[in-house]
C-alpha cells in the first residue's frame, strides 16, 4: 500500500517520506480500514517533530484519526462490520506504529464508530482526535444539563466540537475567541455569549452574563495562560477540564484558592481516557452526528503524498477546523 512514514523526528519536509510499505491485516478483535481520509492533529506534528515525545518506533506512519470503510475483519470480529463506513481514533497510539497516513490501517474494532451517509470521509476524519477530546473534556465532571460552560478557544478544532456538544446536552455555552470570524463560528456552533479574549476583560463579560454568578464548568485550551481570568470566571464547587496549556506550560497553581472554592481541575490526554470515558464519546457522538447540520469543519484537504505540506499547515498555525490528506486512488 502506499503510506507515508518516518524513521527519524525532525521537521515534515527532512523526515517524512511516501511510498510503499506492506498492507497490514487485521488480527484478532481487529479490522482493517481501507482509508479515504487522515485527519493532522497538532499532536500528530509534536510526536513526529520531537524531542519530546520520544519516538516509541524504529519507524512511524504519522496521524491518529481517520474515515474510510471496513474491508476486513480479523478473528472474533463479526462479519456485519464489512463494507461499513467508519471514523476512527488513536490510529498511530498506544503501541501501534501505523496511523492514518496511509490507504490501509487495522486496528482494534473498539476504536471504530459507524459513519452516517451524510458525513463525508474528510468530515469523518475530523471526528477522533477533535471531539472525543472535547467529548471527554465537557462531560468528565459530570452532566451538563442546565449549567453554563465556558469554552475558551471556542472556534478550534477541539473547541468547536466542545461548543456543539455542551448546548446539544443542555447548558448554556460562553464561549471565547480572538476575532470576529472566530466569533461568528463560535455562535455557529451555539454559543449563547461570545467573548473576545483579546480586547476584552473575559472575568468581567463572564460576572455580567451569569448575574455575577459565574460558569460552572470550564473547558480549556490553554489553562497556564488563561489562569487568571479562568479562577475568576467560576463559581464555587465548579470545574476545569484541562487539554493545552501552551501559554504557561509550567502554572503555578493558588491550591489555598482552589481548596478554598472546592474548585477541581481535571487534566486530560485522550490516548489513555478511561476506556468507559471513551466508549461514551464514541457512542454519544455517534448519536449526536446522526442529525444532519452538525459543523464537522474541514480546514484543508491535502493528496497523501502531500502530507508534509499538510503538517506544516497545521504547524503554521491560524487553521480553522482540521486538516485532512486523502489517497488519491
Ligand atoms: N489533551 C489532549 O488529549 C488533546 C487533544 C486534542 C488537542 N490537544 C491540544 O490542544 C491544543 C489545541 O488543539 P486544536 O486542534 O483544537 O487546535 P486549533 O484548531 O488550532 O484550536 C486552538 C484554538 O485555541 C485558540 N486559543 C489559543 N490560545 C488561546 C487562549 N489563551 N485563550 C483562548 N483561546 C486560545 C486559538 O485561536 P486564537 O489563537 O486565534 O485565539 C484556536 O482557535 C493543541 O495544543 C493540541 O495539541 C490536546
Amino acid at each position: 500500500m502506499r503510506a507515508v512514514w518516518y524513521d527519524r523526528q525532525g521537521a515534515a519536509d527532512e523526515v517524512l517520506v511516501c511510498g510503499e510499505l506492506p498492507t497490514p491485516e487485521a488480527g484478532p478483535g481487529e479490522v482493517r480500514v481501507r482509508l479515504e481520509a487522515s485527519g493532522v492533529n497538532p499532536s500528530d506534528t509534536y510526536r513526529r517533530r520531537g524531542p519530546e515525545p520520544r519516538m516509541e518506533y524504529p519507524r512511524v506512519v504519522p496521524n491518529s484519526d481517520g474515515a474510510g470503510v471496513v474491508d476486513q475483519t480479523g478473528p472474533g470480529v463479526p462479519a456485519r462490520w464489512l463494507g461499513k463506513r467508519v471514523w476512527l481514533y488513536n490510529g498511530q497510539r498506544n503501541g501501534r506504529w501505523m496511523g492514518t497516513a496511509a490507504e490501509y490501517i487495522a486496528l482494534d474494532v473498539g476504536l471504530v464508530t459507524p459513519l452516517p451517509e451524510h458525513v463525508s470521509f474528510a468530515e469523518g476524519a475530523t471526528l477522533g482526535v477533535p471531539c472525543m477530546t472535547a467529548h471527554r473534556c465537557v462531560f468528565l465532571a459530570g452532566p451538563v444539563h442546565g449549567r453554563t460552560v465556558l469554552v475558551t478557544g471556542g472556534a478550534g478544532a477541539v473547541g468547536h466540537y466542545a461548543v456543539q456538544l455542551a448546548k446539544w446536552a443542555g447548558a448554556t455555552v460562553i464561549a471565547t475567541v480572538s476575532s470576529d470570524a472566530k466569533a461568528a463560528r463560535a455562535r455557529a456552533g451555539g454559543a449563547d455569549h461570545v467573548i473576545n479574549y483579546r480586547n476584552e476583560d473575559v472575568a468581567a463579560r463572564i460576572r455580567d452574563v451569569t448575574q455575577g454568578d459565574g460558569v460552572d464548568h470550564v473547558v480549556e485550551v490553554d489553562f497556564g495562560g488563561n489562569l487568571a481570568a479562568t479562577l475568576a470566571s467560576l463559581r464555587p464547587n465548579g470545574s476545569i477540564a484541562v487539554y493545552a496549556t501552551n501559554g504557561d506550560r509550567t502554572p503555578r497553581l493558588p491550591v489555598r484558592e482552589l481548596m478554598g472554592r472546592n474548585i477541581s481541575m481535571h487534566a486530560m490526554s485522550l490516548p489513555g481516557a478511561p476506556h468507559e470515558a471513551r466508549r461514551r464519546a464514541q457512542r454519544d457522538i455517534a448519536h449526536w452526528v446522526a442529525t444532519p447540520g452538525r459543523l464537522l469543519s474541514v480546514a484543508r484537504r491535502f493528496a497523501l503524498y502531500e502530507t508534509a505540506a499538510a503538517h506544516r499547515a497545521v504547524e503554521a498555525g491560524g487553521k480553522i477546523g482540521t486538516v485532512v490528506v486523502e489517497p488519491q486512488r
